[in-house]
């Protein structure tokens, strides 16, 4: 379902007044640009007129969105369907490309705790093996998506990026060793390259139907199915809940910057609290429900307890500030799941 047109402009016009004419008819190679955020990223690389081509393997989307977009911009966008670990998909897709969005990996923290090996696989050996073929390519730039787990349960807050990792899960551990080979990169190979660590990202088009589904569709999608929630543990863990337009904003600027990034790591949040009751109960008065209050299941294994980011040190470097706070967020995407899971479920009747 598309986005409502001014909406989806504004924000493009938003992005383009921050990011400058950088991108235009820069080829770009963007892994995991299937998915949630990369379809988001692909989106704003489009619009600001960069060529993209796109590797994913499809495990955790599909080419709805592709299709999209390569109907929109048909001679800028190539998709090629393979997997990170494999090097001649790889050399296929960043052939070329000046800057790589480096997103593909496994997402999801239980996942993770199920399958240890293959998530080290995806997301630590897959992002080597992304370097390895940025190198290859000649590619002067590679901006990877990180993830606040590396903090783990350090109590200190808000997370900044001089504290000590402390991953709490394979997922954590695998996403911070991206980081470091990230890091190594640049110092040994010349190729210039920054981590984003992302703080739970959402907006439309996440995954709302698994068993892993992030927190704010699994919300949604209870609710718009007449069904109480559940929330794991008390409620009272809270997150940095962060707009996707401002990962997709943080991803454009690094790699729009003519400043050298060296490896650094750098969070990309909104800078606010918030736990997870009060989320549900934002959500629940957009969606204007009364009753079906949540129902509380046990904490789950590997899960953090408090989350906030300090965003200074992306403020500094890549001039970040977030464009999209929670309550503007949460309005767009909760009323697009709305009318997205209506219209399945009619299509379905
Ligand atoms: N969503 C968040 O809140 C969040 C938070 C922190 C970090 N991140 C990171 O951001 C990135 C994007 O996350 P997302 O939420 O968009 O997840 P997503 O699952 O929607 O997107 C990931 C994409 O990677 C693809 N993929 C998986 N394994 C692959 C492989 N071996 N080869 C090629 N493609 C493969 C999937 O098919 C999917 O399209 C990930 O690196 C994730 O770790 C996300």
């Amino acid at each position: 379902m598309p986005e409502h047109n001014t909406q989806a402009e504004r924000l493009i016009s938003h992005l383009r007044e921050r990011v400058g004419g950088a991108l235009n008819d820069a080829a770009v190679c963007v892994t995991g640009g299937a998915g949630f955020i990369g379809g988001h990223l692909c989106d704003a690389l489009v619009s600001l007129g960069a060529r993209v081509t796109i590797i994913d393997d499809l495990s955790n989307s599909d080419t709805r969105h592709i299709g999209t977009l390569i109907d929109r911009a048909p001679e800028r966008v190539r998709f090629v369907q393979g997997s990170i670990l494999d090097p001649k998909a790889l050399d296929e897709a960043m052939d070329g490309a000046s800057r790589v969005f480096h997103l593909a990996a496994l997402g999801s923290v239980p996942k993770s705790v199920e399958q240890p090996e293959r998530t080290w696989l995806v997301n630590a050996t897959g992002t080597m093996r992304v370097l390895q073929a940025a190198q290859r390519a000649g590619a002067g730039r590679l901006i990877y998506s990180a993830s606040s787990s590396a903090y783990g349960n350090n109590p200190a807050l808000p997370k900044r990026e001089t504290m000590a990792p402390e991953p709490e899960s394979p997922y954590a551990a695998a996403k911070f060793a991206g980081e470091s080979l990230c890091r190594s990169w640049a110092k040994c190979y010349g190729i210039d390259t920054i981590s984003l660590r992302y703080f739970n990202i959402f907006g439309t088009r996440q995954a709302a139907d698994s068993a892993y589904a992030a927190v704010i569709p699994a919300f949604i999608k209870r609710w718009v199915d007449g069904q109480a929630p559940t929330i794991f543990g008390d409620g009272e863990q809270t997150r940095d809940f962060t707009h996707v337009s401002n990962a997709v904003l943080a991803n454009l600027l690094a790699g729009a910057s003519d400043t050298a990034l060296d490896g650094t790591v750098v969070n990309i949040g909104a800078g606010v609290r918030t736990s997870v009751n009060e989320l549900a109960s934002k959500i629940q008065s957009r969606l204007g429900i009364e009753g079906l209050n949540p129902e509380h299941a046990p904490e789950r294994v590997g899960e953090v307890r408090d989350s906030v980011a300090d965003i200074s040190q992306a403020r500094e470097l890549i001039g970040y500030e977030p464009i999209t706070n929670l309550e503007d967020g949460l309005a767009t995407t909760v009323d697009w799941y709305k009318q997205a899971l209506r219209e399945e479920r009619e299509g379905a009747a």
